[in-house]
């Protein structure tokens, strides 16, 4: 699907893959928000991808490196709503990784992380996977319910995470 356009509520929908060094700020943007969804403040981005968070396009370049397919923008009218990052497992190219699903907050609640669920499927299963997985903080319940009315299913806990999965 990636790449493809398509309607919603007569706006369109696309996919639209990134430019890491182009769209870092962008990036920066959105990853910083991701990490206060997901826990509740933004200073583990900043120790995770550096000052400023500029490791962060750097390390989404390396998932596009692996394929365009792995980190895409989702637009709505040619505006960034979305982001998806993916990789499958180095050691078994049969288990995708959903990194992250983000959704702008004033777009949130209203069925585009369906979207990027739908498009990560896809996505994975033509990069050879059969299962993905994906993890989420247990803090962020909104996260998690919308994982598991997706069909996600929690295997295990561990240090205030939840492991879950998914046959593709
Ligand atoms: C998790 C996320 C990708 C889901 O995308 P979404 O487009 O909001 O998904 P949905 O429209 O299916 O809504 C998910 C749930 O949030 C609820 N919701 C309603 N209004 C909302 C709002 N303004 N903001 C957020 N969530 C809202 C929805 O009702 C739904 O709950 P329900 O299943 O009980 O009905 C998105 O909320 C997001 O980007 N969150 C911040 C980043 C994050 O936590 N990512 C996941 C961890 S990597």
């Amino acid at each position: 699907m990636p790449d493809e356009t398509y309607t919603k509520y007569s706006k369109a929908l696309a996919f639209r893959r990134i430019a890491a060094e182009r769209d870092a700020a962008l990036l920066i943007r959105f990853g910083r928000d991701l990490y206060r969804a997901s826990l509740g403040r933004e200073d583990a981005f900043y120790r995770d991808y550096g000052r400023y968070g500029v490791n962060f396009p750097t390390w989404i370049a390396s998932c596009t490196a692996a394929s365009p397919a792995f980190a895409q923008f989702l637009e709505e009218d040619g505006e960034a709503i979305g982001l998806v990052v993916l990789g499958c497992d180095e050691r078994d190219p049969s288990i995708g990784r959903v990194h992250h699903f983000y959704i702008r907050p004033d777009h949130r609640g209203q069925g585009f992380g369906g979207v990027l669920d739908d498009y990560a499927r896809d996505a994975l299963k033509d990069a050879g996977a059969s299962l993905a997985r994906l993890n989420v903080t247990a803090r962020n319940a909104r996260a998690i319910r919308f994982y598991q009315g997706q069909g996600w299913e929690e295997k295990a806990r561990r240090g205030g995470l939840i492991f879950m999965e998914t046959r593709l």
